[in-house]
């Protein structure tokens, strides 16, 4: 993976877990056609690296994650169809981001704007450093949000203050974020507090981490009633598996546990 060569991100490899860095350093990060290109690369590469049990997605320097879409570029779109195509093509790199079978945290190392908090969003947590800004201002724009922000944002924080951030399209610091539940953790480094609540994931075993995200996931599209019937599917499936032997194993046994994800 570390061999991979981008123009708009870089991606390195640490034992399990991969950092994936959005880094247009002269436009805050913003997210290009060809980022959005590199990152779904990315994607595939990490979906087949089976070493790989973590992603930390973080933007590169010290002022932004991602400073939003790229402006330039938006403003270069026109009409209906260019508008719908461009807002499908980056919410299909998010469902990619979102469907990962591993762990997948967002590092917001300052501004997470529009698309930038959109992508933040396409994370299963966030933790974000204390001097981080984050918010939805597509309105100042002329726009709504378009890559799934109008949708995962009212799912995580409710529609009452979803609708608050968007329609207002005010910043929003990382302690605020933290009390509306848009961020999971505040930390000075955002960056080294993800590596730590990685390392805490990569312990357990990789098929229950990955049976705890579909479970979640799918339960959010359908009925109580089917969304039970989901988890006790997954649940069916984690007990046959070689993990679930190895973690009761070793609890009784009174050692750590030792998960082959098999
Ligand atoms: C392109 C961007 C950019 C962006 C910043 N830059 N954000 N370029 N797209 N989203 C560029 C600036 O033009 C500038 O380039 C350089 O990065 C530094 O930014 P400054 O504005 O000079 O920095 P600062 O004054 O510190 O302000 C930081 C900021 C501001 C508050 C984050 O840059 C800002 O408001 N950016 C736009 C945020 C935004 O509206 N995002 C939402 C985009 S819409 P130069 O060349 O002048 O140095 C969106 C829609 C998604 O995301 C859905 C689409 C379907």
């Amino acid at each position: 993976l570390d061999e991979h060569e981008f123009e708009t991100i870089q991606i390195d490899q640490h034992g399990p877990l991969a950092v994936l860095s959005v880094s247009r350093p002269k436009a805050l990060n913003a997210l290009s056609a060809e980022t959005f290109g590199e990152i779904s690369e990315a994607i595939d590469l990490i979906m087949d690296n089976a070493e790989i049990g973590a992603l930390i997605v973080t933007g590169a320097g010290d002022k932004a994650f991602v400073a939003g879409a790229d402006i330039t570029e938006l403003a270069a779109l026109d009409g209906v169809y260019a508008g719908r195509e461009a807002s499908l093509a980056g919410q299909d790199v998010m469902h990619q981001l979102s469907s990962l079978p591993i762990p997948v945290i967002a590092a917001i190392n300052g501004y997470a704007l529009g698309g930038g908090l959109e992508l933040a969003l396409a994370c299963d947590i966030r933790v974000a450093s204390s001097g981080a800004r984050l918010g939805l201002p597509e309105v100042t724009l002329g726009l709504l949000p378009g890559y799934g922000g109008t949708q995962r944002l009212s799912r995580l924080i409710g529609v009452g203050r979803a609708l608050d951030l968007m329609l207002t399209a005010r910043q929003v610091s990382a302690e605020e974020a933290l009390q509306l539940g848009l961020v999971n953790y505040v930390a000075d480094n955002a960056l080294s507090k993800a590596r730590e609540i990685a390392e805490t994931m990569l312990r357990h075993g990789p098929i229950a981490l990955s049976l705890v995200k579909e479970a979640v996931r799918r339960g959010m599209d359908t009925s109580l009633e089917g969304g039970l019937e989901i988890e006790a599917d997954l649940f069916g499936m984690a007990m046959s598996t070689e993990d679930f032997k190895e973690g009761t194993a070793a609890f009784l046994g009174k050692r750590r546990p030792e998960f082959k994800g098999e």
